[in-house]
């Protein structure tokens, strides 16, 4: 039996923009997605899941969905099944056991389709539980490609390596095409998250800006202004300027929202986050409803965000340096 984890993560800047080749800038978060595995005989599955919403979500399969009782979208479900048959391919893959099956348990602190980066989190700690539970170890690199293979199949080719490179080396982390880098030296970066209790589709939102930058020349332009505040805010994270970080976060929403994957409750979120004095707020991830960031070092923005209508949940996170990692078993740890 092996339990390995891996964070969740928010975009500091340049979701959206880095499916067209811009840079991103995700820093992975104090909340994980654990994933327990054990090999079992014969080739089936048999995944129990909970808590992948805030409000709890149980799935249980054994190679096919049974209709599972869950409060989220069936499309959700779908994805989240996908994902899980994804990551214990890969795992038979790089073990070159095809036939291998498996007990699976998820727990998860991250939020479904909010925008947290919850599935490149499960997809990272289960290829890594599931190839250790084979006995083989895959550095978190490797770990981070195959995982990007499962969301790529899975979203239908609209998928960047942001997510899972993020989530399988933790910090913060730039993203350009197939460039993936740590970023040394981060700042303590005071995020506030909000979560206004919806979910986006990632497929649907990422068409829907696809389509305005073939339809509309100011459209891409704005994908690549994008870039512009990536780079500019890679400077600003170099310098510890928190301050200008923060506009550039403001900068960066309003691009998005200009490309159309904001909503109203985000940018409610958004604004109560900045009238309480936060020193940025953005969406965060494919956007349509789920989760902001905002940066604020004092308590305004959290208390500001839990006066707010809509905003189901608000948290602080710490920027989480520790990437995917092996709790229990394997190496024959604990
Ligand atoms: O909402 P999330 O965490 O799945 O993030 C999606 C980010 C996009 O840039 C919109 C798509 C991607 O794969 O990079």
């Amino acid at each position: 039996m092996v339990v390995s984890s891996a964070p969740g993560k928010v975009y500091l800047f340049g979701e959206h923009a880095v499916v067209y080749g811009e840079p991103a800038v995700p820093c992975a978060i104090e909340r994980r997605a654990r994933v327990r595995v054990e090999e079992r005989d014969g080739d089936a599955l048999r995944v129990h899941a909970e808590d992948l919403t805030l409000d709890g979500f149980t799935v249980e399969y054994s190679g096919v969905a049974d209709a599972p009782d869950v409060d989220v979208s069936e499309s959700l479900v779908e994805a989240a099944v996908g994902y899980i048959d994804g990551a214990v391919a890969q795992a038979r893959d790089a073990a070159d056991r095809p036939d291998a099956g498996f007990e699976i348990t998820i727990e998860s602190e991250i939020p479904l389709g909010a925008g947290l980066g919850s599935s490149a989190a499960v997809v990272v700690a289960g290829i890594d539980a599931a190839t250790r539970e084979l006995g083989v170890e895959l550095t978190p690199r490797e770990v981070a490609e195959r995982a990007y293979q499962v969301e790529y199949e899975v979203q239908d080719g609209q998928a960047s390596r942001a997510d899972t490179f993020c989530s399988a080396v933790g910090g913060a982390v730039r993203v350009e095409r197939d460039d993936c880098r740590a970023i040394e030296e981060v700042p303590n970066l005071p995020f506030v998250i909000g979560y206004d209790g919806g979910a986006g589709d990632t497929g649907e939102l990422v068409a829907g800006v696809r389509a305005l930058r073939e339809e509309y020349d100011f459209a891409a332009a704005t994908v690549e202004s994008i870039g512009d505040v990536v780079r500019a805010g890679e400077r600003a994270l170099s310098d510890g300027d928190l301050e200008e970080l923060g506009r550039l976060m403001d900068f960066n929403h309003g691009l998005l929202e200009a490309l159309g994957v904001s909503a109203r409750s985000l940018d409610e979120l958004v604004w109560a986050a900045r009238e309480a004095d936060a020193l940025g707020a953005k969406l965060t991830g494919a956007g349509g409803g789920g989760c902001i960031v905002a940066l604020d070092e004092t308590e305004g923005a959290e208390t500001a965000l839990k006066y707010t209508p809509g905003c189901e949940e608000v948290f602080r996170a710490e920027l989480d340096t520790d990437g995917v990692h092996t709790e229990s078993g394997g190496d024959g740890t604990q």
